[in-house]
Order: C-alpha cells, then structure tokens, then sequence
C-alpha cells in the first residue's frame, strides 16, 4: 500500500507515521507538509520522519495530479488546525482547509487513488445548549472559521463526483497527550503544562463546558481503521464522530484530575465568568459499530502522566510557555515577524534560502 500523509509534521502526524509504519510494516509511507512546525520537536533522541520513506516539503496548494499518481491512500491532515489561528487567518483558513482539501481529494480520483481520510472535528458542533450529546445525524452549529472550514470541506467531500474514491471524515474530539511535537494550545496539555510551570490551574471559565477529548495515538488507531473499513465500491463517503463517550468532560473535571495525578495542585475556577459558548458533548455510538477493533484505548490517567513524564523529561518549567513555539499560533507570528512566510502562509523561500545558499 502506497499511502500520502499530509500535515505529518504538525502535532498529531508523528503518532499518525509511528502507528501505520507499525500496522502496515510494507507500506510505502510518504509525509508532506510545509514545515511550519518541523524545527518544533520535543523528543530530541529521534526524528519522527524516520518512520517514513519519504518526506516532501512542499504546500499542499500546489500539489498535482501527478504527485498523486501511484498512492492508493491519503490522509489528509494539513491545516490551519484550531480557533485562535482560525480566528487570526481567517481568509487563510478557509483556503487550505477548505478549497484546498476539496481540490486535492478531487486530483486524488483524477489520480485513480482508492481511499481519502480527511482529519474533521466535533468542533462543527459548536454549541448543544440542551445538553443532549450529539451524533452525525445531528445539525451542527459552527461557530469559528476553523469549524466552518472543516464542515465546508465535508459538504465539498459529499457533493465530489468521487468515483471509486472512498472517503472518510473523522469528526476527532478534541487531541491530547504526548507527541513528539507536543503542543500546549489544548485544554488538557495546557493543564498540564500550567500545574508543572507553576503550581497552580487556572481555569478561565466556570469550568462547566464539555469537551470530547482523545488521545493523539488512538486518533491514529482511527486513521488505521478508515483506510482498510469496509465500503461500498462506488466511493462511499462517511462522516463519523471519533471518541469514546467515557470521554465527554467537562473542563472542571480534567483541572481536577491533572491536579490529583500530579498532587500538590491549586486549581482556581472563574466562577464569575460569562458563559463559554463552546460547549458540546458527543455520541460515539456510530463509531462503536463500525470500529469495534480500533477503539479508544488510552486512559485519561495514564494520558496525564504521560504529559508529565514527556514534559519533565524536556525539563519543561516555563511559566511563560503561552508565548513559548509550543503554541501554534506563536510559531506562525513569529515566522511572519521574521517575514519568512507571507500573509497567505506561503514560505517567501528566498528570505530562508539565500541564493547562493540554494544553488
Ligand atoms: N489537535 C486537535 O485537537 C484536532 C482535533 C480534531 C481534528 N484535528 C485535525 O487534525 C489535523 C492535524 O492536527 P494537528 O493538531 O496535528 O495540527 P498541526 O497544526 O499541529 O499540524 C498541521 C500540519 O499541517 C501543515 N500544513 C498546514 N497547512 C499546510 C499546507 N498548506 N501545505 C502543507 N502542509 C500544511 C503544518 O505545517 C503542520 O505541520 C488537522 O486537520 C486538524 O484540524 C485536530
């Protein structure tokens, strides 16, 4: 099998190469991505790339139908990939998450590729004000450019002339746990991060919104199961909510659980704090039927120790770690400041790579 990652060397892309290099030892493996994060990493002993036989550097933009012939499979995670950079590069957002994603499944069935995996989110739930948890029959409700980028990407995926293409959407909960290039932009790596910086957990809201959540490495374990499931010859397309029910917090909860696994403790809630909109609960019964073998398999415990162990182990105590190249949105403003990538998130490669350089 001949199987395109894209977005490899981003947060989840890693565990994503490590887990299909492992199920699919024979697999032709192929990352690309543009390296917004690659310089990154938090695991120093080994490049994740390795786990690959190829890595491109290139903009999935600009990719053609020829860069795709050959491959049976592509997993699509390339994205401007949460709400403050969504928010921040909004037109951006819209462009590769969207147009781009629709016309690149589009050149994979020109290409005469088998199966497309497409990274959605149970963002475009948005807000269920009435507690009820919803499933993919239900309407959703996006509230930001990112989860109106992700829904806009599957009505696109829905209405392809997708031929024999068969294309799955994961709607993921919200990821966590270690990577080896951690990010501290999500809610329970935050916790983390903020108990071992400084001893305390602020909660900014009134801690009673839900959150899905999952581990990165059972995000991967999906992945496996949307490129082999059964399906339709005739490009079946399918949307699924990716998670586990135990797996519906609510932000209280997981500040309270990282401070009783890492003891000592203080955590602090808004309790005056306006309501957060962004609140949701999610069925994963669908995704039970269909994937009873690839089931979430982590624990939220052991997800929280392995924060602290992959924290502590890169001697991580910044308290300042908000500013720090372990959140998204920080790496892509300084890569502008430095004027290396321009307004559209283009790399200006003769700024990075003087010519004599290149030559
Ligand atoms: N992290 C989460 O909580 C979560 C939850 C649900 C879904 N997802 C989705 O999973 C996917 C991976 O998420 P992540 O957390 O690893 O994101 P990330 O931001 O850490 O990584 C995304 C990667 O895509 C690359 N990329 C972005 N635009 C590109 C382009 N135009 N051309 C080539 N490469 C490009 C970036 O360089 C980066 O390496 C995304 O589609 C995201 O929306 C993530």
């Amino acid at each position: 099998m001949n199987i395109l990652i894209t977005g490899n060397m981003g947060y989840v892309g890693p565990g994503v190469a490590a887990h299909l290099r492992e199920v699919f030892p024979e697999a032709r493996l192929v990352g690309v991505d543009n390296g917004w994060f690659a310089h990154c990493l938090t695991s120093h002993n080994i490049l994740p790339e390795i786990a690959l036989d190829e890595q491109w550097f290139r903009d999935v933009r600009s990719l053609q139908v020829e860069d795709l012939k050959g491959f049976d499979a592509i997993v699509h995670l390339a994205a401007v990939s949460n709400d403050p950079m969504g928010n921040r590069f909004e037109a951006v957002t819209d462009t590769i998450n969207r147009q781009a994603s629709i016309r690149l499944a589009e050149l994979a069935v020109d290409a005469g590729v088998r199966r497309f995996v497409f990274a959605s989110s149970c963002s475009v739930y948005g807000v269920a004000e009435d507690g009820r948890a919803r499933s993919e029959q239900d309407a959703v409700n996006p509230l930001t450019a990112y989860a109106r980028s992700k829904i806009g990407t599957e009505e696109g995926l829905l209405q392809l002339k997708r031929n024999n293409l068969v294309t799955t959407s994961l709607r993921f909960a919200t990821a966590c746990g270690i990577s080896d290039r951690l990010r501290l932009d999500l809610v329970l790596n935050d916790f983390v991060a903020a108990a071992l910086a400084t001893g305390t957990i602020s909660v900014l809201s009134d801690g009673t919104p839900w959150r899905p959540l999952i581990h990165v490495k059972d995000m991967a374990r999906a992945i496996e199961w949307a490129l082999v499931r059964e399906a339709d010859e005739n490009g079946d397309f399918l949307r699924i909510n990716v998670g586990s029910d135990e797996w519906n917090y609510q932000v209280r909860d997981l500040a309270h659980a990282v401070a009783r696994i890492l003891g000592g403790i203080d955590v602090s809630i808004n309790a005056e704090a306006p309501p957060d909109r962004r609140s949701y609960r999610v069925d994963f019964g669908l995704y039970r039927q269909r994937a009873p073998k690839h089931q979430p398999q982590e624990t939220l415990d052991s997800t929280i120790a392995g924060l602290r162990d992959g924290l502590r182990a890169i001697k991580f105590s910044d308290p300042e770690f908000r500013q720090s190249n372990l959140i998204r949105l920080r790496v892509l403003e300084r890569h502008l400041e430095s004027q290396a990538l321009a307004e559209d998130l283009r790399w200006r490669r003769k700024e990075i790579i003087p010519d004599g350089i290149a030559a």
